[in-house]
């Protein structure tokens, strides 16, 4: 047989190579969909978390990058908490990186480790996103009650003077109770499981703005225009509901925090009762202006 007979037959043969599971998957940072490719001059951005799964700001910053033209890419970092100093150095030396957002658990720990601190990061005692100077050094600063109320007011409800019901006082509640007074609401309830907690978080927002009307109660929604859950409930199925609706007055506003379910069993039980129902996502969406202000990553209006 001619040597090429041989060849040909061989490859006839061979079957085809599976491809590798690399191969399969599409390619996050070079996605063809993308519109500006990831290059030499890309800027970075990033979001530490631990667990990092459930996080949303890539799926919320990338599109946007990609909707004004602007060569950045956000990525996820997965950080235990016991690496967050290691981490940190490692952003300060990475010249082409422009900031972080921060979410749990490290919040917290994070304003001991950065250089400076942002005024509302330093009332709320926490950080959701740090920058870095040119020099290195990074900036925190805190956008999760100030994204909330922008969030009430893109929505048509504007929380001035309005009665507030705030349930929760971990991380969350805590930058929205902030926020919530310094946007002037006529009274802020702030209400909790541990009511130690929401007791001592009502004493710190009347200290910071001793001219609105702050006060620690029960999980009783009734005669408020605006109810809050700033808790953890309704992340995971089955979640009781965090407080009982039926109290709450007819024409008053529902608002979950909780971003994955979307719509969750509260707010879903809320429409159903013809309430308004306001959701969690919109506190992210609505940081998304102040915090790429703060990281001079796009530029946006006002
Ligand atoms: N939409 C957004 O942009 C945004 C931003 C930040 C956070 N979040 C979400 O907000 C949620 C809370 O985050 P966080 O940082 O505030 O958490 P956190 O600091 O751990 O606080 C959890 C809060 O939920 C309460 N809680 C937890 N389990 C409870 C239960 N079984 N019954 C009653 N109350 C319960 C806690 O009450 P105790 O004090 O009694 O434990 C506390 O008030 C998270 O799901 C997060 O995804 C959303």
């Amino acid at each position: 047989m001619a040597p090429m007979q041989r060849l040909a037959l061989r490859q006839a043969r061979v079957p085809p190579r599976k491809a590798f599971p690399s191969e399969q998957r599409s390619d996050p940072m070079n996605d063809p969909a993308r519109r500006i490719p990831i290059t030499g001059r890309t800027r970075l951005y990033g979001v530490i978390a631990d667990p990092i799964a459930q996080v949303r700001a890539c799926e919320v910053f990338n599109p946007r990058f990609e909707a004004l033209g602007v060569d950045a890419v956000l990525v996820p970092f997965h950080v235990h908490p016991g690496e967050l100093p290691r981490a940190l150095d490692g952003f300060r030396a990475l010249a082409n990186l422009g900031g972080v957002l921060v979410t749990i658990p490290h919040k917290e720990a994070v304003l001991d480790l950065v250089d400076e601190v942002g005024a509302h990061a330093q009332l709320i005692g926490a950080a959701n996103i740090f920058r870095r100077e040119s020099d290195g050094r990074l900036t925190a600063e805190n956008f999760d009650g100030l994204g909330f109320v922008a969030g009430l007011r893109a929505h048509g409800h504007a929380p001035e003077g309005k009665r507030a019901l705030l349930v929760g006082a971990g991380g969350a509640a805590k930058a929205i109770a902030f926020a919530l007074a310094e946007a002037r609401v006529g009274e802020l309830v702030i209400a909790n499981r541990t009511a130690a907690k929401a007791a001592a978080l009502a004493e710190r927002v009347r200290a910071a703005y001793p001219q609105v009307r702050i006060t620690a109660g029960p999980i009783a929604p009734s005669g408020f225009h605006l109810v809050i859950n700033g808790t953890s409930l309704g992340l995971q199925a089955g979640d009781a509901l965090p407080f009982p609706l039926e109290a709450v007055d007819p024409g008053a506003v529902v608002a979950d925090i909780i971003m994955k379910p979307a719509r969750t069993a509260l707010l879903a039980a809320a429409e159903a009762r013809g309430l308004s129902a306001h959701y969690g996502r919109h506190m992210l969406d609505e940081q998304v202006p102040l915090m790429a202000r703060f990281l001079r990553a796009f530029p946006v209006e006002g």
